[in-house]
């Protein structure tokens, strides 16, 4: 029983009579672990996605020794294990081919186990959806530790991080910067323990879980290496006993209210469009109705507030003095649901009121705001019917309406064998579209919708121009990026239909994105299109790319949406 008088779900293990409660304590007390250490208590599942392939999560070892500790002061009885860790650097082809694999391993291994409430330790960009996802599907109380951002990287006396990798690459490219150079940059870039210290994916999805209520009130944006971070880890602890005796489900805390808040909050951070494709899953799992449309719309009178790269100059540690992601929701109270109830156990409007904002310069005010432009953008049009994702404050402002001749690469192997060909037919007022990276073509919609920009236009000092695909742009990258076209190339969308010479709009403040091209034209080109064959005719990749959902439904597996709870069906002992 729990504190409240809740019966605990670890008491179907440990808590049986007989030869099967017998098994069940005997296997648990060989580690030296005395009966009264766990009998009775919340035992509270240490998720933990720790891997040396995960840089960004190679303090996660401590992270939970913090985790335990608070778990252990609470009354609960800690239990650390692993699942499958995705390493955003190192995966090939992609980190996010992965995701939905993951939380699968995250969802049985809950289910399958005597664990009354898990903290799930995120990190890396995949590590936080892939948790929450496979944790959203058991519906038992949880809570989000973040791993935290790295230091600010310094190279020659500047500030640098993830976002300047694209900036080095391009000066190589044309020779502003020899290799030498970028490869003591590279050892500057990564100072310290913790995930990209930019706004990029890792740290919208910390700011997400925290916006969501899923974890402690300045969750998001404290540093790896910071002490706080153990704090929070602790207090996180002690707090999943708490959930567990007040019952606490996941599905209590992630209610519509909770997701419309989170949306309005991505936007005021200027977070990655990562956030739709990852939000729409999750929302998927737990149940909540959510289209693309509702980011849109929830986004659209929202400006944004935070002057971090890659939409501004500063980095998280500097967010993170200026008051982190609780001053930016109390900047925004107005406009959320501040009844909602979080994992603390208090609503956003307890919680936050009295955030601190300590720079201005970092977190700006809703009437003097950083930037007018919104976070994020759907558009749509006969090129994207269920809407495609793009952020205009990452974007250069006089290509947010822009009519341009397509310049068309089939698939990467395409784009890479041709983009820096001397004798590309390619103008800096062209739109680059690359077909083939989506959810099913790559497989696992891997991060290229920004590609490069051809040598030759590089070379005239153009930093930027128009790019479609429907890939994904990873969130420390900046760029006119068109990116998560739904319906993707590979299954049949228009996408697929695009020849060079076609002249493409996009019109941002009207949400257009027009392939200026006849329905008849489209439906003769649509005679000789054939689909690509499965990359892999067998495992995991075959079961994916039969499966996946399309960008706009987050890129799910169609037979993961959903939850099953936290009962198990069939018991053997
Ligand atoms: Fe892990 Fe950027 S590579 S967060």
């Amino acid at each position: 029983m729990s504190e409240k008088g809740n019966k605990l779900r670890s008491a179907e293990w440990f808590g049986r009579k007989g030869k099967d409660g017998l098994i069940y304590r005997a296997w648990m007390k060989k580690s030296g672990i005395p009966n009264h250490y766990f009998r009775d208590k919340p035992v509270i599942g240490i998720c933990n996605t720790w891997s040396e392939l995960t840089p960004c999560n190679s303090h996660f070892r401590n992270l939970a020794q913090s985790v335990r500790d608070g778990v252990i002061e609470a009354g609960g009885f800690p239990v650390e294990f692993p699942v499958m860790s995705l390493g955003e650097t190192l995966m090939k082809p992609t980190a996010m081919l992965y995701r939905n694999l993951a939380s699968m391993d995250v969802e049985e291994s809950i289910r399958a186990n005597p664990v009354d409430g898990v903290v799930l330790l995120c990190g890396c960009d995949k590590t936080t959806p892939s948790l929450v996802m496979g944790a959203c599907s058991v519906d038992l109380p949880a809570i989000v530790v973040s791993g935290g951002p790295m230091l600010t990287g310094k190279f020659r006396g500047a500030s640098i991080s993830t976002s300047d990798g694209w900036r080095f690459a391009d000066k190589v490219k044309t020779g502003e910067m020899t290799f030498e150079e970028m490869e003591e940059a590279e050892g500057s870039m990564c100072r310290s323990d913790g995930h990209c210290a930019v706004m990029g994916t890792a740290s919208t999805m910390a700011c997400m879980v925290e916006s969501l209520g899923l974890s402690l009130a300045g969750n998001a944006a404290i540093p790896a290496p910071d002490m706080h971070r153990k704090l929070i880890a602790h207090h996180s602890g002690m707090r999943i006993v708490e959930m567990v005796n007040e019952n606490q489900k996941m599905s209590d805390i992630l209610t519509r209210k909770a997701f419309e808040n989170a949306i309005k909050i991505n936007t005021a951070i200027g977070g990655s469009t990562n956030f739709v494709v990852h939000l729409l899953a999750i929302a998927g799992r737990i149940g909540v109705d959510l289209s693309l449309d509702d980011f849109d719309e929830l986004s659209r009178d929202i400006p944004l507030l935070v002057n971090l790269q890659p939409s501004g100059e500063h980095f998280m540690e500097d967010f993170y003095y200026a008051g982190g992601l609780p001053a930016v929701i109390k900047e925004l109270l107005p406009v959320l649901h501040t009844d909602v109830i979080t994992a603390a156990g208090s609503s956003v409007n307890k919680l936050y009121s009295d955030a601190p904002c300590y720079n201005p310069d970092v977190i700006s005010t809703f009437d003097k705001p950083f930037k007018e432009e919104t976070g994020l953008a759907i558009v749509k049009g006969n090129l994207a019917e269920y809407g495609a994702v793009m952020k205009p404050s990452a974007a250069t402002p006089g290509l947010l309406i822009h009519k341009g001749r397509a310049v068309v690469f089939e698939d990467i192997e395409d784009y890479k064998e041709r983009i820096n060909d001397p004798g590309l037919d390619v103008h800096p007022d062209d739109i680059l579209v690359l077909k083939n990276v989506g959810p099913k073509g790559y497989p696992g919609m891997p991060e290229v919708g920004n590609m490069g920009l051809p040598k030759k236009i590089l070379e005239q000092g153009i930093s930027d121009m128009v790019r479609i695909s429907d890939g994904r742009m990873s969130g420390t990258a900046f760029g006119t990026a068109v990116l998560h076209v739904s319906p993707e190339s590979a299954d049949g969308g228009t996408l697929a239909l695009v020849q060079n010479g076609d002249i493409i709009e996009l019109d941002v403040p009207n949400r257009k994105l027009i392939l200026h091209v006849t329905e008849e034209e489209l439906a003769e080109r649509r005679k000789t299109w054939n689909p690509l064959p499965l990359h892999m005719g067998r495992g995991y990749w075959k079961l994916y790319q039969e499966n996946v959902l399309q960008a706009h439904l987050g890129a799910d597996l169609d037979f993961l949406r959903g939850k099953s709870g936290g009962e198990v069906k069939r018991d053997s002992h």
